[in-house]
């Protein structure tokens, strides 16, 4: 829809990154119209008093389920689900049924994201053919489809072969694209269960080794470096991981950039003593050390951004012993708040932190030149408004997505998205969808 058809919209006192004194944004044809005492009609008035206006968050890790397992998620649930979250642009991984290794694919997705229309939806490409690791899928053909594709991953699984990990540096940076890597060394993984340490030890789990992280981080910022490739480290789970990124990143700037998701920091392995499946994800939740090396890499820029990993499972997959249950958890209308209650609250990041770790950073990583922009007149109305003294309970089922696997279940956790906007255009108000 374009912004003419949204109509203006007024929001009344609002307070843009949360600083100074409120004012006034007029939005019209989809842009920033004017930003101050506004004394001009319009269509539409949102009272934003408290409220703190942010670019809208785009999250580069989200598994939206279609094709495939539509039992699970939709383009059209995960899309309401981001729309309530804050988001404006959302990044859709690969490992769908089947995987979305070629045009047809991405271009499908694509389209679904923009018949239902709440969200940009950019299909991510898999970087093998139907991410076996073994040869390089149609990554050309995908970055000229419809869909655009740029950024390339084989998440849920890793390229492990470093030749081919290579060549996909190579051939992106060709295409002007990035590899989204899911690092993990799977001969040091076959098997785990959980985090390689006393709490997986106690319950029996075989364990998933930090090193499995950090070496394969290692090799591919090497490879980056050598290739002149740009890689993307998905779901950064480890403090040694940062101690990785903090060398490379010393040894030149710019080709490698990395994300850390809501989950990893907040959550850690102490959750293994419920034995509830709700809190298996992979990589898996570390240390309460970890934790806070990773809150300090994002405050520091060390670790770019925050991607959900949005991964919706169905309740058979959950509701089963450990060993048997699917990793992932859902992520996208719960990540400002983990991001409010780690980030803001305990004072390592203000709401300009805030926007660069949701919005700016992840929107500048995809190449995205309409997302992540400042809160300027001229600029596209892409906005989230947060109401940053609200509380709310998360509960599973009330949520957007068909799945209802929130490790956050029950939790009473800081401020909620008062209103997004796409384009110029109100895709959640109040905690509804509006379509
Ligand atoms: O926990 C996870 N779930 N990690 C992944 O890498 C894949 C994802 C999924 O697709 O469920
Ligand atoms: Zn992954």
């Amino acid at each position: 829809m374009s912004g003419t058809d949204a109509g203006t919209t007024l929001f009344r006192g609002v307070l843009p990154y949360g600083e100074g004194e409120p004012v006034d944004v007029l939005v019209a044809d989809g842009r920033i119209a004017e930003i101050g005492r506004v004394t001009q009609r319009a269509d539409r008035v949102v009272d934003a008093q408290g409220l703190v206006a942010l670019p809208g968050f785009v999250d580069l890790h989200t598994h939206l389920r279609e094709p495939g397992r539509e039992d699970t998620e939709t383009v059209q649930t995960a899309s309401e689900a981001a729309a309530l979250g804050g988001y404006t642009a959302v990044f859709a991984m690969a490992n769908t049924d089947p995987v979305a290794d070629n045009p047809v694919i991405v271009e499908y997705v694509w389209q679904r994201g923009r018949d239902v229309g709440l969200v940009d939806v950019h299909p991510i490409g898999a970087v093998s053919v139907g991410l076996r690791g073994e040869r390089l899928a149609e990554l050309g053909a995908m970055a000229r489809s419809r869909a655009g594709v740029r950024l390339f991953s084989d998440d849920g699984h890793c390229v492990s072969d470093p030749l081919l990990m290579r060549r996909a540096l190579e051939y992106t940076r060709a295409l002007g694209g990035v590899v989204a890597q899911h690092a993990e060394d799977p001969r040091l993984t076959g098997g785990a269960q959980a985090h390689e340490g006393p709490a997986a030890a106690e319950r029996g789990l075989a364990g998933w080794p930090a090193p499995a992280e950090e070496s394969v981080v290692a090799r591919d910022c090497l490879l980056a470096h050598h290739t002149g490739g740009r890689l993307h480290v998905c779901h950064v789970s480890t403090a040694g991981t940062a101690d990785v990124l903090r060398w490379a990143r010393g040894r030149g700037e710019g080709t490698i950039t990395a994300e850390v998701t809501p989950h990893h920091l907040l959550l850690t392995d102490e959750r293994l003593a419920t034995y509830d499946p709700v809190n298996k994800v992979n990589p898996p939740l570390r240390t309460a050390a970890d934790t806070e090396a990773l809150r300090t890499a994002l405050a520091e820029g060390v670790v770019d951004c925050v991607a959900t990993d949005h991964a919706p499972h169905a309740p058979q997959e959950k509701d089963t012993e450990w060993a048997c249950a699917r990793p992932g958890m859902l992520g996208l209308q719960t990540a400002l708040s983990v991001v409010v209650l780690t980030m803001v609250e305990t004072g390592l990041l203000d709401w300009r932190g805030v926007a660069r770790v949701m919005s700016e950073r992840p929107a500048e990583i995809a190449g995205l030149a309409d997302q992540g922009r400042p809160l300027r007149v001229g600029e596209p109305a892409n906005l989230t408004l947060v109401d940053p003294e609200a509380r709310w309970v998360v509960r599973g089922g009330e949520l957007a997505s068909i799945a209802d696997n929130t490790p956050f279940e029950g939790m009473e956790l800081p401020a909620t998205v008062a209103a997004t906007m796409l384009r110029g255009r109100l895709t959640s108000l109040d905690g509804k969808v509006l379509s």
